[in-house]
């Protein structure tokens, strides 16, 4: 006889939009976002924690949403890759990352915006040990990580100057 499949119901603003969901109490939070609801440009890289792809903010902070339950974010504003573009206008990181050739394959970009975004708002103008720092749980297996840090530093301008 088998046992009916048990349950929690969440409630999780995600990019700005309110979701309410029963999901499975092991479900990982990578896999609700990217599973349950189709926000894909949230990645998985490794089963170790250890390569940050997965990185999205919750409540405003950097998580590796491969080390979370679903569960976990009840109650809680998660910000992915997706809510960087606004009505058709890429972010400046975005931008940045384009023109100072800050990625290659791409597989780990979605994760070192979302770091850098934390960076960001609590830093408008971060020095590259503390870009280095912020960056340290995002792994780039193509780029050297120095245009990456030319990168944020030049988002970081344009920020400023947009104040
Ligand atoms: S997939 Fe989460 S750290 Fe690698
Ligand atoms: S651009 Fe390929 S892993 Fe970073």
């Amino acid at each position: 006889m088998s046992e009916a499949l048990q349950t929690v119901s969440i409630r999780v603003t995600v990019n700005g939009a309110t979701c309410e969901r029963d999901v499975e109490p092991r479900q990982l939070l990578v896999e609700f976002i990217r599973e349950e609801l189709r926000l894909t440009g949230t990645h998985i890289g490794c089963d170790t924690s250890f390569c940050g792809a997965c990185t999205v903010l919750l409540d405003g902070a950097p998580v590796k949403s491969c080390t979370l339950f679903a569960a976990q974010a009840d109650g809680a504003q998660v910000t992915t890759v997706e809510a960087l573009e606004q009505d058709g206008q890429v972010h400046p990181l975005q931008q940045a990352f384009s023109e100072q050739h800050g990625l290659q394959c791409g597989y780990c970009t979605p994760g070192m915006f979302m770091s850098s975004l934390a960076l960001l708002a609590e830093n408008p103008n971060p020095s590259v040990q503390d870009i280095r720092k912020a960056l340290a749980g995002n792994v780039c297996r193509c780029t050297g990580y120095q245009n990456i840090i030319k990168s944020v530093q030049a988002a970081a301008t344009v920020l400023r100057q947009e104040g």
